[in-house]
């Protein structure tokens, strides 16, 4: 098992949900930038469970202890470690899953690979929880970016069938920015909060679960980064994305919609703006022409799966009997994963975006 990303900025995550701790070590971190540690505490918060009421009940701190490669809360270029404890754990809750892997859910396959050896507790290493690494070092990341002029944000785009307003393509201003970093249930058009909400809460006195889509934009990238083919800016982003457990899909700019249309709608129009610069007075190319940043705001869709961990009883299999059983999943589980999802596809587009530029 390895999940190491990047190689320019790296990230190396471990733990497991039920271990003694989860943590991240990021190599390649540049000297000498100063890092505003309440700005990570708040995005930690963000995708910490137990505050939010879509969220799961489980309650975790989520305090990060930073062991190395930052002194007086500046970077010092060392390789920067940073540890989480899990201080709530309730592993009788997963006693059966060996027994009855989660429709869904990682448990078969992670059975298969490891050969009943991995950690099955809470999901192990495949676990959600897992994703706080991700949101710390996306938090120091994008401050690094932010120096640059490079400026991300995301929210809840739907849930089931009910949506917020999607971004503004050609950009959004920097007040949305600021505002939807702050939100632990990101709306543009917050008018439409109780609407979503109440397709998470039908669901969860159901037993069941629902998914969604969060959309991100990236601002402020330089024009002409990325490659050709294997190593374009979709390529990596999505990488990166799909390294965030529930994420099932992708898409850029006007994405599988755009399929359904002429090019003399899809094509973007390029014109000199008032500053002399090439710009498009649309964006359906979502930021990325040939793999290249157009210098438009990267604009993508994650499409985050209903959470498998559901309370109504399925059918799985007995690995152990080699029979067939059923299974209703005890435990505290988010109904819907993509409210917390939404600071980590952030985190996950500033990762990406280091190792771009
Ligand atoms: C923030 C976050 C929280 C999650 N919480 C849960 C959960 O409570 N229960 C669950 O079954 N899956 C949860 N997941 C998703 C699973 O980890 C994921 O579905 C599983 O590892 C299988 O991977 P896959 O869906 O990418 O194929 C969560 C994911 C994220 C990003």
């Amino acid at each position: 098992m390895g999940s190491g990303w990047g190689d320019k900025v790296k990230v190396s995550i471990f733990g497991e949900s039920h271990g003694t701790a989860i943590g991240v070590v990021i190599d390649g971190l540049p000297s000498g930038v100063k890092i505003d540690m309440d700005e990570v505490y708040a995005q930690m918060a963000r995708r910490a469970p137990g505050n939010d009421r879509t969220a799961t009940p489980r309650k975790e701190s989520d305090t990060p202890h930073i062991l190395s490669g930052m002194l007086d809360n500046v970077t010092t270029g060392a390789p920067l470690a940073a540890v989480i404890q899990n201080t709530n754990t309730r592993s009788k809750d997963y006693g059966n899953i060996m027994n009855a892997p989660r429709p869904g859910h990682s448990d078969y396959t992670a059975y298969l690979r490891y050969e009943g050896f991995n950690d099955v507790r809470g999901g192990g290493h495949f676990s959600g929880r897992l994703t706080a690494n991700m949101v710390f070092a996306g938090a120091i990341i994008r401050q690094i970016l932010q120096k640059k002029g490079i400026d991300i944000a995301a929210h809840i785009y739907s849930i089931g069938e009910a949506c917020d307003e999607p971004f503004e393509p050609t950009g959004i201003s920097d007040e949305l920015i600021s505002r939807l970093n702050k939100e632990k249930f990101a709306l543009i058009d917050t008018s439409r909060e109780d609407a979503l909400r109440s397709v998470v809460s039908d669901a969860a006195a159901k037993g069941d679960s629902v998914g969604g889509v969060v959309e991100c934009i990236i601002q402020g990238m330089p024009a002409g980064v990325g490659n050709p083919m294997f190593g374009g800016v979709e390529n990596v982003i999505s990488s990166v994305v799909f390294g965030v457990p529930a994420v099932k899909g992708i898409e850029f700019g006007s994405g599988f919609e755009g399929s359904k249309m002429r090019g003399s709608q899809n094509n973007d129009e390029f014109f000199y703006d008032e500053n002399g610069k090439v710009r498009t007075r649309t964006n359906n190319h979502g930021g990325a022409l040939g793999g290249i940043t157009s210098g438009m705001p990267i604009v993508f869709r994650a499409a985050i799966k209903p959470t498998a961990s559901i309370s109504i009883e399925q059918n799985t299999v007995d690995l152990t009997k080699a029979e067939n059983t059923t299974l209703s999943v005890k435990g505290r589980h988010d109904p819907c994963i993509v409210t917390r999802a939404v600071s980590v596809i952030e985190a996950a587009a500033a990762i990406a975006a280091i190792n771009l530029i």
